[in-house]
């Protein structure tokens, strides 16, 4: 291999470059022109960019595992066990991380207890606490809106909705963060193992009176819903329980704070669509999907393969790694008309933001509620919304497409 073939195979493999962090969109581009499933040699697997391709992916679930401590993944895991006991004894709980049927049956007792009607019923409070949280921002002041605005939205509805007491939601939210720089690999390993055992141990010793408490006297919120017996008789154990309800204050507010700041950035550089959905109001469901596609908080997932086989002209082998990039595939022009334009009435828009098949996303509708409500709000309130930062950097991981800050001010109309 020539020196410069060299170099810049060098610079395609690595997931973490300035490129691949800060302009992943033209990084997976130059990847999925190479081929939409392409070997990383580095990564030790599959990077899967094209549209079709992230699609199949996802709802592959007989062929691709989700498991995180069987496996190529599971090595970490299980080295981790004996010293990070608590911390690996939770998250092997995860039911992202699971396959069928273990997924299967805790997805039913939880679709049960996270219908789309109990999300709904949370829209006003989630009016409320967006007029809340922007009225600096009405003041005209600058504003540290991932900080404040995005961090505290979605982990506030997150916390209400599973019945957290609210003099312990920041706590909470602390405790969550720590476990993101686990799932999501940020910060040296060693760090991030400590402090997420550190977490978990709080987290658990925090929910498990809680729980016990909500069988003995239940109250109308999802920890009530998950902990006590559902009408089919289906029941978790506590431990279930507790791993689930981290699960989902995990899940349910670092993807949706990501997603509220992309989706500013999306909007300043396409201020007439900011105008149309002002003029338009009736396009905010059209708008939130657009800013999942054009800009989602989650940039790709992994799987590996428990046998061998044909995907896109790639030949799988049995315990082969794969990333599935959804971040790119909805930038695939196979997939999308003009898919670096920020279009809010683009129909259809069949994202993968949320993923697809059994794992799809089960807070989708929460986001979604969020999303619609800061956006309607938003742009009725504000002509612009003006980015103070010099230069807009994200967090170096490649799961999370999250921004580091994002400072805004705001003109009224
Ligand atoms: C914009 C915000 C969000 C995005 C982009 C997002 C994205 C995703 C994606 C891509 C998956 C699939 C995981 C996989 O296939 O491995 C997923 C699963 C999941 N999400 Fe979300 N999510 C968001 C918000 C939320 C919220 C608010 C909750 C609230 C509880 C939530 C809870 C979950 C759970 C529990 C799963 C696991 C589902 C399963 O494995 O069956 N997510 N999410």
């Amino acid at each position: 291999m020539s020196t410069s073939v060299a170099e810049s195979r060098e610079n395609l493999d690595d997931l973490l470059s300035d490129e691949a962090i800060n302009r992943p969109f033209e990084y997976y581009r130059r990847l999925r022109e190479v081929h939409p499933v392409y070997w990383n040699p580095r990564w030790n697997g599959w990077i899967v960019t094209g549209y079709d391709a992230v699609i199949a992916g996802y709802r592959d679930s007989d062929r691709l595992s989700s498991d995180r401590f069987s496996g190529p993944f599971g090595a970490e895991m299980r080295r981790s066990a004996s010293t990070f006991e608590q911390l690996i004894q939770f998250l092997s709980r995860f039911f992202v991380w699971k396959d069928p049927p273990f997924h299967t049956q805790m997805r039913l007792v939880v679709n049960r207890a996270f219908t789309p009607k109990s999300v709904e019923v949370l829209r006003p409070r989630v009016q409320e606490l967006v007029r809340e949280l922007t009225e600096p921002l009405r003041a005209g002041e600058a504003v540290d809106f991932l900080g404040t605005f995005a961090f505290t939205l979605p982990v506030v509805v997150i916390a209400e909705f599973l019945g957290v007491p609210p003099e312990a939601r920041f706590e909470v939210r602390d405790w969550s963060e720590d476990l993101g720089a686990v799932i999501f690999m940020r910060g040296k390993e060693q760090d991030r193992l400590e402090k997420g055992e550190q977490a978990m141990r709080k987290l658990v010793d925090f929910l498990r009176p809680i729980i016990r408490d909500r069988i003995k006297n239940p109250k109308d919120d999802l920890l009530t819903r998950l902990a006590t017996n559902d009408d089919s008789g289906a029941r978790l154990s506590e431990e279930d329980v507790i791993a689930n309800a981290v699960l989902m204050v995990f899940a349910g507010h670092e993807t949706t704070m990501n997603l509220l700041a992309n989706m500013v950035v999306a909007f300043e550089q396409f201020p007439d669509q900011w105008d149309r959905l002002y003029r338009d109001p009736s396009l905010e469901k059209s708008a939130t999907e657009e800013i999942l596609r054009f800009d989602g908080p989650i940039k790709g997932l992994g799987r590996w393969a428990k046998e061998p086989f044909e995907f896109f002209g790639q030949s799988i082998k049995q315990g082969d790694r794969m990333l599935l990039m959804q971040h790119a595939g909805n930038r695939d022009p196979q997939g999308f008309d003009d898919p670096d334009r920020l279009d809010i009435g683009r129909n259809p828009n069949r994202h993968a933001a949320f993923g697809q098949g059994i794992h799809t996303c089960l807070g989708a509708p929460l986001a979604r509620i969020e999303v619609q409500e800061v956006l309607s709000y938003l742009t009725k309130a504000f002509e612009t919304i003006e980015t103070l930062n010099d230069t807009l950097l994200y967090n170096p991981t490649v799961v999370s497409r999250s921004l580091q800050s994002l400072h805004v001010k705001a003109r009224p109309r």
